[in-house]
């Protein structure tokens, strides 16, 4: 039987922090490692260029998110491991794909919505974001992508573009669906604001021990007792679940119904999320220190991505009459 294939990206344009982490890094590597499925995770460094205007830096961001999917786990040997920009098919299928796709759909955009709203630049990389997307998602006959809530409706606009290509050219591309990923969305920052690094309130995935306990110490506690009005209703107990083991919740509850000291709390936090990430860290650390391991496994994912993409590309010049 055909195995399914999932893929799923991330755009190099901030330093990975904890919302990452649990609502996309550790959940779509968990189904890549438990699955029979085929997966391809990659790099978005073409849709970074919407924002980042700064080749250092792009190229340091690049760097830091290829080490961080590899730290948390990612098996390149079972999972195609890749950046975006070694994949020379996916520019030209998106130029294919432009044609296909009506302009009432860009407009309707999430990003380029709020791009807009915000009184951002519009680029037209912004703009046609989702074209770009789509080939990303389309070049590899994906069927499900995993993903947060808020990329849920470009994923439908990749299955769009991929209906649109087949009534026009006949059966050419799998349609592809979004799999959400449920946590995502659920991730509070340290002011209890949603995770992200627009808002200055997030705790980077990857800094030392002393600094990890810092950004736990800045979580608002105001002037509330731990046993009010229901524990699990404070961030610090939510961060700790999305760390701790059934019993360990359990007993954390104990503690807050009795009314730990918020002191107390936060050391309990830091140790639980410490535990989980310190191998993480130093597997991160070995990683930045040793990147020609890192362009070597880049290299080797490029090769095997692109036998899939060319063999995609071809059909759809063919289908065009290119
Ligand atoms: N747009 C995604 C983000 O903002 C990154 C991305 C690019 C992606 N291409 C993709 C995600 C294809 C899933 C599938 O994080």
């Amino acid at each position: 039987m055909k195995k399914n294939v999932i893929l799923t990206g991330i755009k190099p344009t901030g330093v990975p922090h904890i919302g990452n982490y649990l609502g996309m890094l550790r959940p779509a590597i968990k189904k890549a490692n438990e699955s029979t499925d085929e997966s391809f995770f990659f790099i978005a460094d073409y849709h970074a260029l919407t924002t980042v205007k700064d080749a250092k830096l792009l190229r340091e961001l690049t760097r830091q998110v290829a080490c961080v999917w590899l730290a948390c786990g990612l098996d390149p040997k079972k999972t195609v491991f890749y950046l975006q920009s070694q994949i020379k098919e996916i520019p030209e299928l998106s130029t294919i794909f432009m044609n296909v796709c009506p302009k009432g759909l860009m407009d309707r955009a999430h990003a380029f919505k709020a791009a807009k709203q915000d009184g951002r630049e519009i680029n037209m990389g912004i703009y046609t974001y989702p074209i770009l997307m789509s080939a990303d998602i389309l070049a590899y006959n994906t069927n499900f992508v995993p993903v947060g809530e808020d990329q849920k409706q470009h994923c439908e606009i990749a299955a769009d573009i991929a209906k649109a290509f087949n009534a026009i050219y006949g059966q050419t591309l799998v349609i592809p669906k979004p799999d959400i990923i449920k946590q995502a969305s659920l991730i509070e920052g340290l002011d209890g604001r949603k995770m992200s690094k627009s808002y200055n309130n997030a705790i980077p995935l990857f800094c030392s021990e002393a600094e990890l306990l810092g950004y736990i110490k800045k979580i608002i506690t105001d002037s509330s007792l731990p046993s009010d009005p229901k524990p699990t209703a404070h961030l610090i107990f939510k961060l700790f679940s999305h760390f701790a083991a059934a019993e360990q919740i359990k007993a954390f509850e104990t503690a807050f119904k009795r009314g730990i000291g918020w002191g107390d709390a936060k050391q309990q936090l830091f140790e639980v999320m410490n535990e989980q990430i310190k191998p993480m860290r130093e597997k991160y650390n070995y990683y930045m220190s040793h990147f020609e391991e890192v362009e070597s496994i880049l290299q080797d994912g490029a090769v095997r991505a692109r036998l899939v993409a060319s063999k995609t590309l071809d059909r759809v010049r063919g289908a065009v009459g290119i």
